[in-house]
């Protein structure tokens, strides 16, 4: 293949890419989003395996149809709930690779350099495999702590920041040594590469379990810059653009997570928050109050009183798999004249876009989809609020109580509305560990038990009617 048209197939596949991620920002363009995405990936292999002459290799194929075997069959079975620890565990492959890349390149580097371009090529090498190496591992990590196989509980070793701080110095000592050493430096670089990898387990390792979405997220930036490193290393502009386009992604994806969670990136970073799930509520203000307990006939009268209705689905919806029959109720209620909307919160259930990725499967129409700050405003003039499985995201005391470990935190607005029910098993605090003065209101109603059994016995009565 000439450089040209090698070229050209780069340029195609990098355009796919930003399609793609252009694509995966609304749930309705995200399945031709995914296309794109992969569409450019098979172009990008193609025009690497022809140009590198592997095309016909039996090593090459077989690899690469091994890899996809593998990896349709794991990414078929994973269920939505699993999906962060499967993206941990994608990410610390990129880790590793990015390591492997590296190392290989100084062992036999694939272009000889001298003076300043050779010191830049160096510390490319260096950068790359030391983010590759802490990608890894935390990856590991994080994978182990949301597959239940760590303990999600945070490791705070005495110290821990003057260890980070000290590994952090050796690592920048290292790299002037390797930098100056040369091709001869490969313990530096060695030695190097296991520090950083001692670095992730230790980041990650002091952070809550619950925390760990938006650490899979930062994983994901530091897998697209050491990608991006590996591209430079390897004078690949195709892996220079997508590993930019996965890095920068990442950090915004981070950001906004931690904006809507009302936390600031160093305070994820540095762990200890985020309660175990199903713990006591711990943290704010003592709520006033009871919490009185309803039954499916009777949210089933108020539907039925109802002309305008919000369903707020959360993390509890999205564990019981209820939206199967939330569907089918929001169906009869629009047949009878009823407005129907959904509200999204914008870090509801524990991935970003969980709650339109669950509505979307269960093929509700994305215009009564609504993000929070569309429908906010709504509720004062609605007569009934379902919030299934959800409780930060709709937790009052975010607004009003500045002692609240959630204070600040933008919610969904549920308690202006005439009725308010919530489905819930029990007393079970949500991610945040802390009580919800919104079960305990007077206008609102607990539906106790598992949120897909609730909605069954609902949808049950409704279709009785
Ligand atoms: P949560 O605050 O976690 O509340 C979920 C509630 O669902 C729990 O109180 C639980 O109460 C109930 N529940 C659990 N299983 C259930 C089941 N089978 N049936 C019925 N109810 C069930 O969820 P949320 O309101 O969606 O808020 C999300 C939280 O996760 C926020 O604090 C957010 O900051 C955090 N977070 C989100 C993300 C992203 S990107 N989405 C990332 C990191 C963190 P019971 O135990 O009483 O049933």
């Amino acid at each position: 293949m000439t450089t040209s048209l090698l070229s050209t197939t780069y340029i195609a596949a990098a355009v796919l890419f930003i399609l793609s991620l252009k694509g995966l920002s609304h749930p309705e363009t995200a399945r031709r989003g995914n296309q794109f995405g992969a569409i450019g990936m098979l172009i990008a292999v193609l025009a690497v395996a022809f140009h590198a002459g592997v095309i016909a290799s039996p090593t090459f194929l077989g690899a690469i149809a091994l890899a996809a075997v593998i990896g349709a069959f794991v990414a078929s079975r994973v269920a939505m709930t699993s999906m962060p620890q499967l993206v941990a565990i994608l990410h610390s492959f990129v880790g590793v690779a990015a390591v492997l890349v590296g190392i290989s390149n100084h062992l036999a580097p694939a272009v000889e350099l001298a003076g300043s371009e050779r010191t830049i090529h160096d510390v490319e090498t260096y950068l790359g495999i030391f983010i590759g190496s802490l990608t890894f591992t935390g990856s590991i990590i994080a994978w182990g702590k949301l597959q239940g196989v760590i303990r999600s509980k945070p490791l705070m070793l005495p110290g821990r920041h003057l260890l980070n701080i000290g590994m952090v110095v050796a690592c920048v000592w290292l790299g002037v040594a390797y930098v100056q050493g040369g091709h001869e430096a490969l313990p530096e670089l060695l030695i190097m590469t296991a520090i950083s990898g001692v670095i992730g387990v230790h980041l990650v390792m002091a952070i809550g379990g619950a925390d760990m979405p938006v650490v899979v997220s930062m994983l994901n930036s530091y897998s697209g810059w050491a990608a991006s490193a590996a591209g430079f290393m390897l004078s690949n502009d195709l892996l220079i653009i997508t590993g930019a386009l996965v890095g920068s992604s990442g950090a915004i994806l981070s950001y906004i997570m931690c904006r809507a969670m009302n936390r600031s990136f160093v305070s994820v970073i540095l762990g200890g928050f985020g309660a175990e799930e199903g713990a006591a509520p711990a943290g704010g203000a003592a709520v006033e109050g009871e919490m009185v307990a309803t039954t499916a006939e009777e949210v089933v009268a108020k539907l039925e009183a109802a002309s305008s209705v919000v369903i707020i689905p959360g993390y509890g919806m999205a564990v019981a798999q209820a939206q199967h029959p939330v569907k089918e109720i929001t169906e009869i209620l629009r047949s009878q004249g009823k407005e129907v909307r959904f509200a999204i919160h914008p870090v509801a259930g524990r991935l970003p876009g969980h709650m339109n990725v669950l509505l979307a499967e269960a093929n509700l129409p994305y215009d009564i989809v609504l993000e929070m700050d569309e429908i906010n405003d709504d509720f004062p003039t609605t007569d009934v609020v379902l919030v299934i499985g959800a409780n930060d995201i709709v937790n009052p005391s975010a607004l009003d109580d500045p002692s609240s470990p959630i204070a600040g935190m933008p919610v969904l607005h549920a308690w202006e509305a005439a009725d308010c029910i919530a489905f819930k098993r029990g007393k079970g605090a949500g991610y945040a560990g802390v009580e919800n003065p919104l079960f305990f209101k007077a206008k609102t109603r607990m539906l106790y038990g598992d949120a897909k059994k609730s909605v069954d016995a609902i949808l049950q009565l409704l279709r009785a009617q």
